[in-house]
């Protein structure tokens, strides 16, 4: 196999899984599934590894980033403080699509948080990142492995698409396709930084009040950056409608990518609405099967060439909020 890329996607071996973990050590990246979405991996330790992720996605350096831990106690080994809301939160839903922001320890460069005294930790749930996890013995930064500002990847050939030339293991399909709930423990009551996969009544059930995040930021530094306005955004413009609105209404002279959900009012007819010129994504009338198809379905509207998406968008209430966030976000 070459040295230096492009490195082929690779199918989860003991053998592959050690050479990504030998890459990691050696202060290289590679990425790996997580059940939320794919994460691009380096050295959390490591200055110059966290230095290479944010030059791979092209992100800006105030946007900080993820650590991935084996267990909570690799996580405390790197926190400043671990508060009882932690203990609690860890015991309850990790491993899982739950990120914890507290006190930064002193082994954690501050270019890891753009600079912030705090550090945001989670411990995933996908047994292959568990097993990378175990295999590379170090906590490992893992933003989402895509581009700045692009769609999240939620299959390994969305990653090889994006970032050629960075190792990849192929976990299949990620299960939850909506990246983690981010929330701060450095205050009370805790503040939700993030709506994900993770439901916001899932924390209210164990930590009673959970504060909501201020209004989004469309410019400059922000306390937590993917609170930032525009963010996971395909390459088509996004347009957002109530359910059930017709959708050949919006959209320019282009192909017209329609993002519906199945019985919701308007149904798709290809010969009275324009044939060709339509390409129709509908999707599963819950959440879960809604949003763990989210970013491939905007992936394949992409692919067929659409110039642009009209969203119904699922404004439900609280079941609905982080896929309603991503779409706003995309379509901002
Ligand atoms: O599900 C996920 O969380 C995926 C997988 C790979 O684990 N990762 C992910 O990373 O979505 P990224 O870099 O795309 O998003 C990180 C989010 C951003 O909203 C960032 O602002 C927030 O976490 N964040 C990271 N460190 C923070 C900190 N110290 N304080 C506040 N927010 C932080
Ligand atoms: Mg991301």
């Amino acid at each position: 196999m070459a040295m230096n890329g492009p490195y082929p996607v690779h199918n989860v071996t003991d053998e592959s899984v050690a050479e990504a973990a030998a890459l990691l050590v050696a202060g290289q990246l590679c990425a790996f599934p997580t059940e939320t979405v794919y994460g691009l991996g380096g050295n959390a330790l490591s200055e110059q590894a966290v230095r290479r992720i944010y030059a791979a996605k092209g992100r800006p350096a105030d946007n900080p980033l993820i650590v991935h831990v084996a267990d909570e106690a690799a996580a405390r080994a790197v926190a400043g403080e671990w508060p009882r809301a932690a203990e609690i939160l860890a015991a309850r839903f990790w491993p899982g699509p739950l990120t914890l922001v507290v006190r930064r320890g002193a082994a954690i460069p501050a270019l890891v948080s753009a600079g912030s005294e705090t550090v945001a930790l989670r411990v995933p749930a996908h047994p292959v990142a568990a097993r990378l996890l175990r295999a590379c013995g170090l906590p490992v930064a893992a933003p989402s492995a895509n581009r700045s500002e692009q769609l999240s990847p939620t299959t390994a050939e969305h990653v090889r698409r994006g970032l050629p030339g960075v190792l990849v293991l192929d976990g299949g399909p990620c299960r939850l396709g909506i990246e983690s709930t981010v929330v701060d423990l450095t205050r009370e009551p805790a503040r939700l930084l993030r709506p994900g996969a993770l439901p916001l009544s899932a924390l209210r059930s164990v930590l009673g009040e959970v504060a909501l995040p201020g209004p989004p930021m469309a410019e400059g530094p922000a306390r937590s950056p993917g609170m930032r306005t525009r963010h996971y955004a395909p390459r088509a413009r996004l347009v957002l409608t109530p359910e059930g609105s017709d959708p050949t209404r919006l959209g320019g002279a282009g192909k017209l990518g329609v993002l519906m959900i199945e019985g919701r009012g308007w149904t798709a007819n290809a010969a009275r609405d324009g044939g060709d010129r339509l390409v129709v994504e509908s999707m599963p009338d819950d959440p879960q099967g809604y949003g763990a198809d989210l970013y491939a379905a905007l992936h394949r509207l992409d692919d067929a060439g659409v110039e642009t998406i009209v969203v119904h968008l699922p404004d439900r209430g609280e079941t609905w909020l982080a896929i309603c966030d991503r779409l706003r976000r995309a379509a901002a």
